[in-house]
Order: C-alpha cells, then structure tokens, then sequence
C-alpha cells in the first residue's frame, strides 16, 4: 500500500481524532487505581468515545480473530494488544491503554502508560526512559529525515539505559485506514528506510523491555509478553510531518513544554 499524504481538510479532520483520543486517555486517568478491573476501564472508554465523543473505538472488531473490546490493556510483562478482562489491577502494576477513535472517517492513535498506586522503582524508570525514547523519535521528524533517524533515536536511548527494543512492532502511517504504510520501526540507523514528506501522518509508539526482547503471544492471538516475563513499557503518540518539522496531534496539556525539557536533558540544539 502507498503512502498517503495528507491534505489540508485531511489534517483537520486527523487533528480532531487525534484530540478525541487523547482526552479519553486524561478521562480514564482517575479511575486508573487498586480494585478497579481492565473490563471496566474498556467499558466506561467505551461508553466515552460512543455517547460523549460520538466516534466509533477502532479496536472494537479489528483484525483476525476480531479484536473483542474497545481499547488494549497491556500490564506488566504485557507488551501490547492486551485484551481488557475481569483481572483487577493491584497496587504497583503498571499498564498501557491505548486508544483509538474514528471520527468523520479518520482515526486518532495513542496510548501511555499509567501506574495503579505508587510505582515501583524499576516500573518508573522503564516507563520514564521509554516515554523519553518516543519523545527523541519525535524530535527526529522533518522533511528529508528518514524512518531510520527516529528508530536509531529510539534503539540508542533505550540500550544505553540497558533495556531492549520489540522488532515485531512498530509505529505506522494512519488515517482513513488504521495501519497504513509507511512502518515506523524503532531500531535502525539514519538514512535508512524512507524519506519523511510534509503531509505524511504516522504514529511512533516504541516498545521498550527491561530484560531481553523476545516476546510470545498468548493462545488468545492478540496479547504479546515478553518470553522472560520481565516488564515492558510502551507511549504512543500520532505525528504529522510539517514544513518545519512535526505536530503532535495527540498531545495532552500534561505534556506541555516537553521538547524543551527533552532537548535540555539531552543537550540537543
Ligand atoms: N492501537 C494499536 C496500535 O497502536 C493497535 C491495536 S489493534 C487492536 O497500532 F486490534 F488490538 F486493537
Ligand atoms: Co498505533
Ligand atoms: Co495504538
């Protein structure tokens, strides 16, 4: 499948999907706590995105087998894909829930990772260093840059931490259709893969494991863990390639002054 690039009244209407998906991700936050189940979550997104935001969960039927419920649920030694469920989440688990709506015929991609009560120490820092991997693959996009730039960002920051890249994975273009071309892998080196074009939409949403990368899926044929049971970490975000370099079109308030705070640490001009 080809690339799409985006056209003006396209970009406005990916901006809203991308909003909509975003504010059920600040809604859900508060019920994110111990005794709360997946299943609940799934049901109160689910009620969101349909009778408030009036848009449709991709997830919802997507894919072979159909995808059974409304948003993905991924906890712990979870990678991504994890199917919502009557477990009910404890107090130091950390969860993914990622979120996507289709709004006028276009779909918002994004999800982030939470802690249920006070994380760990080693939950934090995989969900603080994966967070930053994302942020620096952003930082990559512009006209002339290639997919290969934003995984190098993504592959270098996580190893220096001592933490694995998932290759079965990766971002991907997204509009009408919710995985298009082109696919954004997060490992690599600059210069290879394609070259960015102002117009293009796509998501970059690393997967990053404290131990090795090696994954399994479970008999449900969705839900991805890591083969050593170790934790894994993902954060999502959809991006529009811009004349100057990036949108982020699923930005939350909370992350406001983010690219100063990532350049600043990281000594980037
Ligand atoms: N939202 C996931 C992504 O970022 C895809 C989930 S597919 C589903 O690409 F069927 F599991 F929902
Ligand atoms: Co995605
Ligand atoms: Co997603």
């Amino acid at each position: 499948m080809a690339i799409t690039i985006k056209t003006p009244e396209e970009i406005e209407k990916m901006r809203t999907a991308g909003r909509l998906a975003a504010e059920v991700l600040n809604m859900i936050g508060d019920y994110v706590k111990p005794g709360v189940t997946t299943n609940e979550l799934n049901d109160i997104c689910h009620h969101y995105i349909v009778n408030v935001q009036q848009a449709t969960p991709a997830p919802l039927g997507y894919g072979t087998p159909p995808f059974p419920k409304s948003i993905c649920t991924s906890i712990n030694h979870q990678i991504c894909h994890g199917i919502p469920s009557d477990k009910i989440l404890k107090k130091g688990d950390s969860l993914n829930i990622d979120v996507t709506v289709i709004k006028d015929g276009y779909h918002g991609d994004t999800s982030r990772m939470f802690h249920v009560g006070p994380p760990t120490v080693a939950a934090q820092r995989l969900a603080e260093v994966t967070q930053e991997c994302m942020y620096l693959g952003i930082l990559q996009v512009r006209p002339g840059a290639t997919t290969g730039h934003i995984g190098e960002a993504i592959q270098k920051h996580a190893e220096q931490n001592r933490y694995s890249v998932v290759r079965e994975f990766c971002g991907h273009g997204i509009g009408k259709r919710f995985h298009e071309d082109p696919q954004i892998l997060h490992y690599g080196k600059a210069g290879e893969g394609i070259v960015l074009e102002q117009g293009m939409v796509f998501t970059i949403e690393p997967m990053i494991n404290q131990g090795k990368r090696h994954l399994k899926i479970l008999p449900d044929q969705w839900t991805a863990v890591t083969k050593d049971h170790m934790l894994s970490a993902q954060w999502e975000h959809m991006i529009l390639v811009t004349e100057q370099g990036f949108e982020v079109l699923t930005e939350r308030a909370e992350e406001a002054g983010w690219q100063d705070r990532i350049r600043e640490r990281f000594k980037l001009a």
